[in-house]
Formats: structure tokens, C-alpha cells, sequence
């Protein structure tokens, strides 16, 4: 399986060539929307997905200053956001057009907008590859040829976590700050109980085999990493003493697993009126925290899988004090809010300028709030 995995994700992938003489309009296709013809369900589930937004404007902002012929700069990026070969052409086309005709003038939506396709994951040289059959089977050697694109070609591979660390984990000699890779997430993975109880990222990311992949910018998929608890509010010598317990029983890696979310936990007072009450807040970071230009770790905060975070509360209770509030919120985008924000001061976005201020619209508005609980104080 692992030499699968290498040839299948050695990349920059290889051109698809000719597609076999039989083959339709339909089949020759590496569109998302002529799979979607035949394979509505995973297609519909596809466009929802972050993998469809993966060259959204925060990514297209930052291409289109890079030089239309530095193929291997582009790569950097799109060998994980948009890794078809095809995809590579019609990146490096709109880049050299860009300069000459204003955005979006292209009427129909080229390949590489399309994000991380179907075809990325599943076709090489106009085959199909695909998990084997949910009977377990595969259509056999003789049967193919009369079968829509040929039929397929089955390998465990795509029920494997690796098929996913070849964009979610960076190799051994990759970037590391503080000693640890800056992308770890199949390591953090395959050190939990998870991988032990035989929990696959696909188990968890793709139940069903959907194809959704919701992760934390998903509030339901947030909720169901963790467990939280909120001891009632004590109340001793004029002080409000509380915990907030937040543990990772749900997900198979750090929470969060990546730089660039916030989780932040917070506890204040309020009046009766529900009104904040001032110097009553504190707060606990949940985060690895790195400056825009990563040159070193700040923090890390990260709770591991089954791991826990406390944020122990004592303040001087204010005298108007009715409720005490407790909140989870997450900013799935911090880190790019942050680098999309110094782009647009620093005059640093170029000719994508007005790409890089849509992605800052996206990413503020991908905050929200996971947890949150009013807990009644006694009266003074
Ligand atoms: C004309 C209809 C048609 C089109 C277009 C089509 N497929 Fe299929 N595909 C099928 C059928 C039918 C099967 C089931 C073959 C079998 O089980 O023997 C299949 C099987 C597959 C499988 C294997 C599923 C498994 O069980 O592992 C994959 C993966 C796949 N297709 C991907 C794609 C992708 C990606 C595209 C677009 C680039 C595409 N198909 C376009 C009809 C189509
Ligand atoms: C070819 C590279 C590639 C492969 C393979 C890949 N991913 Fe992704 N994945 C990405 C990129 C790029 C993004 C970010 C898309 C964006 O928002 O721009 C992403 C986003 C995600 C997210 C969304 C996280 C969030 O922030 O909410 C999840 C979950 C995810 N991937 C899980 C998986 C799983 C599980 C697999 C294996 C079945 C997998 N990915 C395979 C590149 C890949
Ligand atoms: C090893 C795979 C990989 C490579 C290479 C990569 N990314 Fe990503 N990128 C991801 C994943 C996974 C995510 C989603 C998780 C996250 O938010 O950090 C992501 C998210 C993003 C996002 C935020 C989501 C969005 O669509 O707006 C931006 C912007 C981005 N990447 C830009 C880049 C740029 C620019 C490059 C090239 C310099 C690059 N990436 C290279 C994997 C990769
Ligand atoms: C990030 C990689 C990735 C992308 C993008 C992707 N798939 Fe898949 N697909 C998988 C994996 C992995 C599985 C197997 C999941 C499992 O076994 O749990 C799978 C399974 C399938 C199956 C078999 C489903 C079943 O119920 O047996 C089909 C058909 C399929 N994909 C078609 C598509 C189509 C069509 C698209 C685009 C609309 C697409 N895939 C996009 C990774 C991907
Ligand atoms: C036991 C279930 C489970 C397993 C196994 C699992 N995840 Fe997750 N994953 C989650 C949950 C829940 C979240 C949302 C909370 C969070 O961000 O940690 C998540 C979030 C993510 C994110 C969002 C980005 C971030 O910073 O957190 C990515 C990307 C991701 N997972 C990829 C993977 C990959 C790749 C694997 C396999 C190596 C994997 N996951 C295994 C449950 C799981």
C-alpha cells in the first residue's frame, strides 16, 4: 500500500493523456459536475465541502502575484489545494491573463477554481481508483471494459489515514517549529487511541463514506470533539470561584490540530440585565500560536487527543453580579484573518487586493460559538 500511496500522490501529478477511444464526453471529463451526472450523491456532498472551496479567494489573492511561468512556486501551493495537472495549465493561463483582463472574465469556471477534485483523488491516466465495493468486491479484469469509464480499479489505500496524510501531514524533513512539524496531524493521529481502536480519519471525516469532510468550521463537528463541564458557581469571602473542563474525546489529533484556529474558553460576570460586567473576565487560549511570518512557536495551547484543558475562574465578585457566563468560541481562520489583515495595511496584496479583502469577509465570518452556559449566582 505504500508504494500505492506514492505513485498515486507523487506529484506533481502527471498530465491524464489521451483518454481511451470509447470514452464519452462524460467519461473523458476531470469536472466535478459530469461525475455529479452519475455520482450525484458524493458530488452534492463534494460542493459543500471545504476540499470544493480549496482555491477560494485567500488562495487566489496570493497566486495571481506569483509570476504566471514559476510552475514550481505555483506547486507549492496547489500540489495540496487544486493538484491536477490540469489543473497546474489552467492556473498558469489565468495568471498570464490576469494581467490583461479584468477577473471573473472567463464565462465558464476553469479546473483549477474547482478546488481539490474528484479527479484528484481518484483518476490517474484516465482510470479509476477507488475503495473497494462496500460488499468488498471489485468488477473483474473481463467485466470492465463494459462498464461506464472502464470500471475501477479497487485498492484499501483510499480506507487508510495515509491516503489523507499526503496533504494533512507534512514529511519528516518538512518545516518545524519548536521541534514539531508545522502540519502533524497523521503523527498526532497515529499516537492516539483511535488509531489503536482502529478510528481512521475516513471513520470519523467520512462516515458512510460521505463526502463532506466537515472539520472545525463545522459547529456540530466541533461539539462532538469535545466534552465540557461547568462546576456551579462557588462563592467564598466575596470572590466567584468556577471551572470550565473542556477534554478531547472526540477528535483523532490535537484540537485543534492545525496554526491556524483559535478556540478561546471565557467566563464573566453579568448583571440581571445581561449587560458584561467590567474586570470580571478571564480567559484560556486554546492554540498554536505563531507569528504571521513563523519564524518561531509563541505557545501551544492544544489540547491532545483525550487530553484536557481547565480554566480555573476567581475573581472579586462585582457587586451587581447576577449571572455567570461560560463560552466556548472558535475562530476556525484566526491565523489567516491575521495574514489577510496585514496584507490589506502593508499594501502587500498587489493585484489581489480585492480577492485578499473578500477572504478577510470569509474568514471573520467563520467565527461562532461552540459552547455556552449562564449559571445563576446566589444573591450577595
Ligand atoms: C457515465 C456515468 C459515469 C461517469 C460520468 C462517472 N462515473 Fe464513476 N462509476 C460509474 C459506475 C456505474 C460505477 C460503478 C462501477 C462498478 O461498481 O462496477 C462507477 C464507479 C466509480 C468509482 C469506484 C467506486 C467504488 O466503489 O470504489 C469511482 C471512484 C468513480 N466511479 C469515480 C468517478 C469520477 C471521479 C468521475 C469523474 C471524473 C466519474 N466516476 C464519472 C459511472 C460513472
Ligand atoms: C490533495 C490534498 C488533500 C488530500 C489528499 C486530503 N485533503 Fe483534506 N484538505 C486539503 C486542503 C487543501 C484543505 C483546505 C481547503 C480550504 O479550506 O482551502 C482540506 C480540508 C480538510 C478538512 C476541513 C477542515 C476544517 O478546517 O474544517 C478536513 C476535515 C479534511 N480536509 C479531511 C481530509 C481527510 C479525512 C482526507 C482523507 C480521506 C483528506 N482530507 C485528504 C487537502 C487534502
Ligand atoms: C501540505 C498541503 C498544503 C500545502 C502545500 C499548502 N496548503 Fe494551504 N491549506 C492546507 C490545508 C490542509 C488547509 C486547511 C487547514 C487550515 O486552515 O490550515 C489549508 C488552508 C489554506 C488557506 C485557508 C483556506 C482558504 O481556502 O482560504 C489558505 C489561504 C491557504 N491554505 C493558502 C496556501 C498557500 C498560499 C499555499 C502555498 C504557499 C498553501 N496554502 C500550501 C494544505 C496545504
Ligand atoms: C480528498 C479525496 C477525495 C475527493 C476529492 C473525492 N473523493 Fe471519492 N472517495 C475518497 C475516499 C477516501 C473514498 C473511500 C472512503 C471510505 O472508504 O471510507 C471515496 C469513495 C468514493 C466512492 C465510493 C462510494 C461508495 O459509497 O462506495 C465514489 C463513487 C466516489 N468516492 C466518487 C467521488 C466523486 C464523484 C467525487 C467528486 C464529486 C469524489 N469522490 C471526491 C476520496 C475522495
Ligand atoms: C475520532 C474522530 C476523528 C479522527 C480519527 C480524525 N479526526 Fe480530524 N477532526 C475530528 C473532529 C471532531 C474535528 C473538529 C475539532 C477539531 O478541529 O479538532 C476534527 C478536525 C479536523 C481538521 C480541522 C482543522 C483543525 O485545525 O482542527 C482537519 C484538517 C482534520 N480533522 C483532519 C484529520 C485527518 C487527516 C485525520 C487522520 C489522520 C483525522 N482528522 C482523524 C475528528 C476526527
Amino acid at each position: 500500500m505504500g508504494a500505492f500511496l506514492r505513485e498515486h500522490w507523487s506529484r506533481p501529478l502527471a498530465a491524464q493523456g489521451p483518454a481511451p477511444e470509447r470514452f464519452s464526453a462524460a467519461e473523458r471529463s476531470l469536472a466535478p459536475a459530469d461525475c455529479g451526472g452519475c455520482h450525484a450523491a458524493q458530488h452534492a456532498d463534494w460542493k459543500a465541502s471545504l476540499h470544493a472551496n480549496a482555491m477560494g479567494p485567500g488562495l487566489m489573492g496570493q497566486l495571481v502575484e506569483m509570476d504566471a511561468e514559476d510552475r514550481d512556486a505555483h506547486q507549492d501551493c496547489i500540489r495540496c489545494h487544486a493538484p491536477l495537472a490540469e489543473q497546474a495549465d489552467a492556473l498558469a493561463a489565468a495568471i498570464a491573463d490576469s494581467g490583461r483582463r479584468p477577473p471573473g472574465h472567463a464565462s465558464a469556471r476553469a479546473l483549477h477554481e474547482e478546488g481539490l477534485v474528484c479527479a484528484a483523488c481518484h483518476v490517474r491516466a484516465h482510470q479509476r481508483f477507488g475503495p473497494p465495493r462496500r460488499d468488498g468486491s471489485a468488477p473483474d479484469a473481463a467485466a470492465r471494459p463494459a462498464l461506464p469509464h472502464n470500471g475501477f480499479t479497487a485498492s484499501p489505500a483510499f480506507e487508510d489515514s495515509r491516503f489523507c496524510a499526503a496533504c494533512h501531514q507534512f514529511e519528516p524533513d518538512g518545516f518545524t517549529l519548536a521541534g514539531k512539524l508545522l502540519e502533524n496531524t497523521y503523527e498526532e493521529w497515529k499516537g492516539s487511541r483511535h488509531a489503536r481502536e482502529g478510528r481512521t480519519c475516513q471513520s470519523c471525516h467520512m462516515p458512510e463514506r460521505r463526502h463532506l469532510w466537515r472539520g472545525i468550521h463545522d459547529r456540530q463537528a466541533t461539539r462532538a470533539a469535545l466534552t465540557i463541564e461547568a462546576q456551579p458557581p462557588r462563592i467564598a469571602e466575596g470572590k466567584v470561584a468556577a471551572r470550565l473542563r473542556i477534554r478531547n474525546t472526540g477528535a483523532g489529533h490535537h484540537f485543534p490540530t492545525y496554526v491556524t484556529p483559535r478556540a478561546v474558553a471565557e467566563i464573566w460576570q453579568e448583571d440581571a440585565a445581561g449587560s458584561a460586567l467590567a474586570s470580571t473576565r478571564a480567559e484560556l487560549v486554546l492554540q498554536r500560536q505563531v507569528p504571521l511570518d513563523l519564524s518561531r512557536e509563541i505557545s501551544d495551547t492544544r489540547i491532545p487527543a483525550d487530553g484536557e484543558a481547565l480554566l480555573d475562574y476567581a475573581r472579586a465578585r462585582h457587586p451587581r453580579a447576577a449571572v455567570l457566563r461560560l463560552r466556548l468560541r472558535i475562530e476556525p481562520d484566526a491565523f489567516y484573518a491575521d495574514l489577510y489583515r496585514s496584507l490589506l495595511e502593508e499594501d502587500g496584496a498587489g493585484r489581489g487586493r480585492a480577492m485578499i479583502r473578500a477572504a478577510l469577509g470569509r474568514a471573520e465570518a467563520s467565527a461562532f460559538v461552540a459552547w455556552e452556559a449562564r449559571k445563576p449566582l446566589p444573591a450577595p
